[in-house]
């Protein structure tokens, strides 16, 4: 069984869908928050799934919150990190720890738009498409090999509102296919991108992966 564990920062819906998605071989073993007031806890909490809120104010530096939250991670013996809605900026030290191993969502089509704002940002620039992106996670922020991505068609009179939650909707299909792939051993970082099929289980077996070597 393969241990998940899910960062959130807010309400977690697609925490949620990923939960909800009962990804055969995988259990969500824990929903950490760095806000503790993330509505995301309360409903993983009342499924039965440990949960735990650091706040990221109480601690001294980047480093020092890192530092606690992958202890907290650690506890659970994580097989993969998700990032869902995580909106905090790693520390690099953090992302290596978990590299090959932690997924992230974005609400763009990568590598447009990293950062904030996506959807005021398509719209201004006139996007004919907008969508999402499911990436392994580096250093870089909004970066790294991508595992799926899904489209939709900016429509006449969209607001930011409007495009995110057509964008929302894609995200709640892909981010549990992405996880439940990479639970099942399909996909792993091979030479910095997403390998699939006999190369992924090849570099799942050697103890270093190669994109490490
Ligand atoms: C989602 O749209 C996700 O793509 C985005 O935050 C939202 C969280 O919603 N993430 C980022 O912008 C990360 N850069 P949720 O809490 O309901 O899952």
């Amino acid at each position: 069984m393969k241990n998940i564990v899910i960062l959130i920062s807010g309400r977690g819906s697609n925490m949620q869908a990923i939960v909800e998605a009962g990804i055969p071989g995988a259990r969500v073993a824990a929903v950490i928050a760095n806000r503790p007031d993330a509505a995301g806890l309360a409903w993983a909490a009342e499924r039965g799934i440990a949960t735990a809120a650091l706040d990221h104010k109480a601690y001294a530096s980047r480093e020092a919150f890192d530092a606690a939250l992958a202890e907290t991670i650690d506890a659970h013996a994580p097989d993969l990190v998700v990032l869902a809605g995580f909106m905090r900026i790693l520390t690099e030290g953090f992302t290596r720890r978990y590299e090959g191993r932690m997924l992230n969502i974005h609400p763009s089509l990568l590598p447009a738009f990293p950062g904030l704002h996506t959807h005021e940002r398509a719209l201004e620039m006139g996007c004919k498409l907008a969508g999402c992106t499911v990436h392994f996670v580096t250093a870089e922020l909004d970066h790294g090999p991508i595992v799926a991505q899904g489209a939709v068609s900016v429509l006449d009179g969209d607001t930011p509102d409007s495009l995110a939650a057509r964008v929302l909707k894609l995200e709640h299909q892909l981010y549990p296919e992405a996880v439940r792939r990479f639970a099942a051993g399909e996909i792993a970082v091979v030479d910095g991108k997403v390998a699939s099929g006999p190369e992924a289980a090849a570099s799942l077996l050697s103890p270093v992966p190669s994109s490490k070597a």
